[in-house]
């Protein structure tokens, strides 16, 4: 059987933390970090190799571009990191040159895996790797709203004493400020919320601006946008058709015309995306939508210019 491998392309706190992740659960065979600071990955990938007696058998290693053939999935998380107070279209045009230069190293080497990005802002970043790389859009995923998802589960169960794996709501749109709770399709085992307007507000404001606090307190966020690629990466492996709420490539959505990348729910399989799933949502929630795609287009005409 074809041995199954991940690249990782940046080993910051996200990247070093997404392969500790991966390595940790066993998710594949072979592991390559990579990073333009090649000590840091040669350090994490010798760390990681020291707690191999302890480990399920994965390989891993410290490599360069030419790694990336024969991987499956090349996860992206390299580019400047989100300073205090900085949003993260801030750092837009820092990482638009950073990732160019990556794009172009990845594709002598393999044009077949998936590309799997997690630099912030990430709906620019993965549409930058739509574009750049010509590869279909359905092998280029942003990790999108899965870790924002996941945040607004938590808070509802944490509100509602309820295992937040057994809450089933989304967050969608852009992965930052102008994203959307979808309120009216959250429930629990198809259980309508019983949550007050000011719970939700809380709930959602708390969503919204976790990673603003996480910052502010420590610096980087990286254990579960971590456990989010981790998620990712296992439904592309394991060909599982999960649904995700991750960024892509979208048309007309919702009877709005988005024409940008967005987190939306989307089938998630060895292929990558092999469907995004339309949501029955309320007119303000639309509205919301739009003026989420229209704040992405915003910036990707500005970067075009
Ligand atoms: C997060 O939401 C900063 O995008 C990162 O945790």
């Amino acid at each position: 059987m074809k041995k199954t491998k991940v690249v990782v392309i940046g080993t910051g706190a996200v990247g070093a933390t997404t392969a500790y992740t991966l390595l940790l659960r066993n998710r594949m065979d072979e592991l390559v970090l990579i990073d333009s600071n090649y000590n840091k990955a040669a350090g994490d990938a010798l760390d990681m190799n020291h707690g191999m007696p302890f480990l399920d058998g994965s390989t891993v290693w410290a490599g360069t571009y030419e790694d990336c053939a024969g991987a499956d999935i090349i996860v992206i998380t390299a580019g400047a990191a989100q300073k205090p107070g900085e949003t993260r279209t801030d750092l837009l045009r820092r990482n638009a040159d950073i990732f160019d230069n990556i794009i172009h190293q990845i594709l002598p080497h393999n044009q077949d895996a998936i590309l799997l990005i997690a630099t912030n802002p990430v709906d620019i970043m993965s549409y930058i790797a739509l574009k750049k790389s010509g590869l279909p859009a359905e092998r280029v995923i942003g990790s999108g709203t899965l870790l924002d998802s996941a945040r607004f589960r938590y808070l509802i169960g944490q509100k509602l004493h309820i295992d937040p794996r057994s809450v089933h709501a989304h967050i969608v749109g852009e992965h930052g400020d102008s994203e959307v709770p979808i309120w009216s399709l959250a429930n629990i085992a198809g259980v309508e919320l019983q949550l007050s307007k000011e719970d939700k507000e809380n709930i959602f404001v708390h969503t919204r601006d976790a990673a603003y606090s996480i910052i502010e307190a420590k610096g980087a966020t990286y254990y579960a946008i971590a456990l989010a690629i981790d998620r990712i990466c296992t439904a592309i492996l394991r060909d599982e058709g999960a649904v995700l709420n991750v960024s892509t490539m979208l048309g007309t959505y919702c009877g709005v015309e988005a024409d940008t990348y967005l987190g939306v729910p989307c089938i998630v399989d060895r292929t990558g995306i092999r469907k995004t799933l339309e949501l029955t949502i309320t007119e303000q929630e639309q509205e919301l939508f739009r003026q989420s795609a229209n704040k992405m287009k915003a910036i990707i005409a500005e970067l075009e210019q």
